[in-house]
């Protein structure tokens, strides 16, 4: 529900506080629906973070779209408006701390609340090991790890509880990968132990659920710079043999960001079509 005088939002029934579980009862699928809630997802300018932002807004979500590449997000905002829903765009470098303080302040000024982060910006970089230089291995672990961080710290101040937090890691957290990706890896590996100790810092003191969502592969600006061949290897390593599609990710997104997950925290929910089951 939005009050139209303040262009505020209040969920429509609030957040269920996992700390007490729900307290009426409700059908399963109006647990996994978003009305009222002010979702903030970083890295909304291409990919999977603007499919996330489609598929909360289809669950009724408010959502601001957060990236460096302001006219993409306003493209996508526009697109997102004209369905009806609400949306708003920020500028943000989850790299810089000051940024990510920005983000949530034009959050809150904008909807007065946030009940869901999805810490989705990331940068994949495929250098050998030996010849990788400190810029470019400290450039990923400044978006990969410190800027989910910052933007978690930032979100939590100002969650109220029944919020959630999805981290959006990887498969090459848990297995190896098909190119040379050290700094990648190591922070995708990374945002699982963050992930883990966000949970147990600010569950019972906070009520607010932290979660990695790890995908294997899914079609994106990212995997379509992987040469024809590393895509053929890495969709054999599939029980299905194939990518993943935008919409199985996002439904696994919903699960985590909604009620529906309200007992499920300082976890790791792989999407992989069985990639890492061996
Ligand atoms: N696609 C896959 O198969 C796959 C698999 C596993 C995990 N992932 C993870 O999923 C997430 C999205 O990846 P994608 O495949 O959708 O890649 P993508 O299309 O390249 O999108 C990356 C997004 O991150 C944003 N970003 C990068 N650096 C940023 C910064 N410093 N500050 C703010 N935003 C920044 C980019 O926006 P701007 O350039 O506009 O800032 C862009 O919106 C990443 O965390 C990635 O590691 C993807």
């Amino acid at each position: 529900m939005t009050d139209a005088m303040s262009g505020t939002t209040t969920p429509s029934p609030p957040p269920v506080d996992p700390r007490t579980g729900p307290q009426t009862e409700m059908p399963v699928l109006e647990r996994f629906r978003m009305d009222g809630r002010v979702v903030v997802v970083t890295g909304a300018s291409s990919g999977l973070g603007a499919g996330f932002a489609r598929a909360l807004s289809s669950a009724g979500a408010t959502v601001v779209l957060a990236a460096r590449r302001k006219e993409r997000l306003e493209a996508l905002a526009e697109e997102l408006r004209s369905r009806g829903a609400l949306a708003s765009t920020v500028a943000c470098d989850v790299a810089d701390p000051e940024s990510c303080a920005a983000m949530v302040r034009a959050a809150m000024d904008e909807h007065g609340r946030i009940d869901v982060l999805v810490n989705n910006a990331g940068l994949g970089t495929a250098v050998p090991a030996l010849k990788e230089r400190p810029e470019q291995f400290r450039a990923v672990v400044d978006v990969n790890l410190n800027g989910v961080f910052w933007a978690a710290k930032e979100c939590a101040a100002v969650m109220g509880p029944g919020s959630s937090i999805v981290n959006v890691a990887s498969v090459l957290g848990l297995t190896a990968g098909f190119a040379p990706q050290a700094a990648y890896s190591a922070t995708k590996a990374a945002v699982m132990g963050l992930t883990r100790d966000l949970a147990s810092q600010w569950g019972s003191r906070r009520g607010i659920r932290v979660n990695s969502l790890a995908p294997g592969y899914f079609a994106s600006e990212m995997t379509d710079e992987i040469p024809e061949k590393m895509l053929a290897d890495i969709t054999g390593k599939t029980i299905f043999g194939r990518l993943g599609r935008q919409a199985e990710l996002d439904a696994a997104l919903l699960f985590l960001a909604s009620d529906a997950a309200s007992f499920v925290t300082g976890t790791t929910l792989v999407v992989d079509g069985g990639m890492t089951m061996h």
